[in-house]
């Protein structure tokens, strides 16, 4: 069926063996569901049976109409309503306090609740008859990439489950952006296609679960099913990533070696490089220019390798401007994190970014920059061009600093001063303003300064990206001398009564 032309037996069928407690795999916009009623324990049980899932692993419940959402949760708080008003129906989840009537199975025995609102017409019409509530995880084997088309249902899970709704490939690839409202400020749990920025647009301040990052593996993520090893393709995975033509020589030196070792390798490509690329199986995965078609084939391009005769598969890296957390999550998962960094001038680095109205065009500027650098940076607005008072911004950055959250900081207003200054106020940060790459570089090598300040009424975005990268990429020169004058200056913060 499709969504214009839904079969209605077939829903009302699928509703009904719900109801009884048996278990339907449905399209949804993200990736297909295996749907089992989610206030019956015993559903639940018989997902996690049919999947080979830890029961510790808690299930999403989907719902299709916002007046369900209050009978599942204890409280909604504004902020999650204001989310839900923007993004649902849509691939948005949301972790919230679960009400009693919320069986402990569903939720691998938490005391919250992840609720979605889906978009597909099909998964909606489904939850409708069913009675409202379903548990569904995507419907994939544990381990296995999660399904984009029925087949990959069929082939995971085919004998396991009573009924599987066909409707077409599924529109977004990747799972739903899932999002924590059990802290004070919200938290990312699992990268989807509604990006880190689109919820800043709407909350202001976001994090990111530093479970995800990627280097942080002695800090266990927050959303129990990310400490798994997902999405798992047969043959050895790596991740090649640096400038694209440094990526395609080695990806063919790589390719080359293993054929001469007797082993077929696989490559990962893209539209825009596929060509380059004379041996080894080569698979594009879409095009750099629209980066949904990348998140779209991940999953089919991974399964396809399992029944190809690759025994090692080479990817180029997807740092892609909106998607590209969501897609490099995955794919690092898949590979289990093996990476082959060709520039080593971009080790991982966390950046803190914030400005006032007056440095908001800039800073969104160096904020795309970043993104196609693969630079990972947290923004702590403003997020428009409003007015508002740059000391407030000054303190986020420099506290996000001095707690380790970030490694540099970035702060931007007019002209970059009063915003240095109030930076400055803090013990352990060197904020230096700079307007030209000289300077910069300079502040790092001496001054080993920890935030760049610049106006945004000063330098125009090119210059201002380049001051940035020289500010990034310059270390600190370790001489003895500016070393001694570094602890002069913090020997000059005294505390005056
Ligand atoms: O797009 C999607 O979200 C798909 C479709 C079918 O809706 N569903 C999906 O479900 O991806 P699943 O079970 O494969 O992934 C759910 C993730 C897991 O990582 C799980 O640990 C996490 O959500 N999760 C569920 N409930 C949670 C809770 N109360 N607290 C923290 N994480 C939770
Ligand atoms: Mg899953």
């Amino acid at each position: 069926m499709t969504a214009g032309a839904p079969d209605i037996p077939a829903l009302e069928r699928a509703g009904r063996i719900l109801k009884e407690g048996g278990l339907v795999a449905f399209p949804t916009e993200t990736v297909y569901g295996l749907g089992g009623n989610a206030l019956d324990p015993e559903a639940s049980r018989k997902i996690y049976a049919a999947k080979g899932r830890p029961s510790d692993n808690p299930l999403i419940i989907h719902i299709a109409e916002i007046e369900k959402l209050d009978a599942i949760v204890r409280e909604v708080p504004d902020k999650a309503r204001k989310l839900a008003e923007r993004f649902w129906p849509g691939p948005l989840t949301m972790i919230l306090p679960k009400a009693d009537i919320v069986p402990m199975e569903t939720t691998g025995g938490l005391t919250t609740v992840a609720v979605r609102f889906p978009s597909d017409p099909i998964a909606r019409e489904l939850i409708r008859r069913s009675g409202g509530y379903v548990a569904a995880p995507s419907a994939n084997a544990s381990g296995r990439p999660s399904p984009t088309t029925a087949a990959h249902v069929i082939e995971d899970l085919g004998d396991r489950i009573d009924m599987i709704l066909d409707g077409g490939p599924v529109g977004i690839g990747l799972e739903s952006t899932i999002v924590d409202f059990t802290e004070e400020v919200p938290v990312v749990l699992r990268p989807g296609y509604i990006s880190l920025d689109m919820l800043r647009e709407v909350l202001g301040e976001v994090r990111m679960d530093p479970g995800l990052i990627p280097d942080n593996s002695n800090v266990k993520p927050k959303a129990p099913g990310m400490k798994y090893r997902h999405y798992a393709p047969r043959a050895e995975l790596i991740i090649i990533e640096g400038d694209e033509q440094d990526v395609v020589d080695k990806i063919r030196t790589l390719a080359a070696e293993a054929l001469a070792d007797g082993r077929t390798p696989g490559i990962i490509a893209t539209e825009e490089t596929k060509d380059r690329y004379k041996e080894g199986i080569v698979v594009s995965i879409g095009s750099r220019r629209e980066e949904e078609t990348i998140a779209h084939a991940l999953y089919k391009v991974l399964r396809g390798f399992d029944e190809s005769e690759a025994d090692v598969i080479y990817s180029e890296a997807f740092h892609t401007p909106r998607m590209g957390h969501a897609i490099m999550n995955r794919l690092l998962k898949a590979a289990g994190h093996k990476v082959i960094n060709l520039d080593k001038r971009k080790e991982k680095m966390m950046v803190a970014i914030g400005s006032d109205q007056g440095g908001f065009e800039l800073k969104q500027e160096i904020l795309k920059h970043l993104d196609e650098q693969g630079v990972e940076y947290k923004d702590y607005g403003s997020y428009d061009t409003a007015s508002v008072d740059y000391p407030e911004y000054a303190a986020k950055v420099a506290k996000a600093i001095l707690s380790g959250e970030a490694d540099k900081g970035i702060l931007i207003c007019g002209t970059g001063i009063g915003i240095s200054i109030a930076a400055n106020k803090f013990k352990g940060i060197r904020a230096a303003h700079c307007s030209d790459c000289f300077s910069a570089e300079a502040t790092r090598l001496h001054n080993d300064a920890n935030i760049l300040a610049m106006g945004g009424r000063v330098v125009g975005p090119g210059l201002g990206c380049k001051i940035v990268d020289t500010f990034l990429q310059t270390p600190f020169s370790g001489e003895e001398r500016h070393a001694r004058r570094i602890r002069k200056i913090h020997e000059l913060e005294i505390d005056e009564d």
